[in-house]
């Protein structure tokens, strides 16, 4: 099946309202409806080039809203994140260890404080002058990869299972990583 299909929003750099207004919808949604976790995909095949650069399509995994993001090869030349000490997924690493090489690789888009949806700022704000994630609930604040910078969020954003095939990126097949994390 098309990853097309699947998706239940796409945003590109111009669709953060949409987000933002999920951000806070998400948990009411979650305890109103908990039928809602039954739709669930075990595989997710995303095109790497139906994603725009500095760009994040939303889809979802498991019942999970899902982020998939293209970042620019010198981001990391570009940009310097002040990680916070205890930011360690549950590999004992940083997120952008596993993804900072990837083309495109895929996040759990929701807050590890109390599970809002994050907002993508690809091009930052007048706090943060770089491309990062923002949870408007509490002012969490994640780079790119998840890694926590700011905040109540006690740990990175989750990472799935995936791998890349061809001009796929599959969630939920283990490969550049290999388990949730
Ligand atoms: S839910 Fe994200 S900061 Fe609280």
């Amino acid at each position: 099946m098309e990853a097309s299909r699947r998706d239940f929003i796409h945003v590109a750099l111009g669709g953060m309202g949409a987000v933002g207004a999920l951000g806070v919808l998400y948990p009411i949604l979650k305890t109103l409806a908990p039928s809602a976790a039954s739709v669930t995909e075990a595989k997710v095949e995303i095109a790497i080039d139906s994603v725009p650069e500095l760009g994040m399509r939303v889809t979802s995994w498991k019942g999970k809203p899902l982020f998939i993001l293209k970042l620019p090869s010198d981001i990391t030349q570009k940009y310097t994140y002040k990680v916070k000490k205890e930011s360690k997924n549950s590999a004992g690493k940083l997120n952008q260890e596993i993804l900072r090489d990837k083309p495109v690789f895929a996040l759990i888009g929701v807050c590890t404080h109390l599970g809002c949806i994050p907002l993508w700022k690809p091009k930052g704000s007048s706090d943060v002058k770089a491309p990062y994630l923002h949870c408007p609930c509490h002012g969490g604040l994640y780079t790119p990869w998840g890694d926590n910078i700011g905040g109540p969020p006690p740990r990175p954003l989750f990472v799935p299972p995936q791998k890349i095939e061809g001009n796929k990126l599959v969630v939920g097949e283990p490969g550049f990583v290999k388990e949730l994390v």
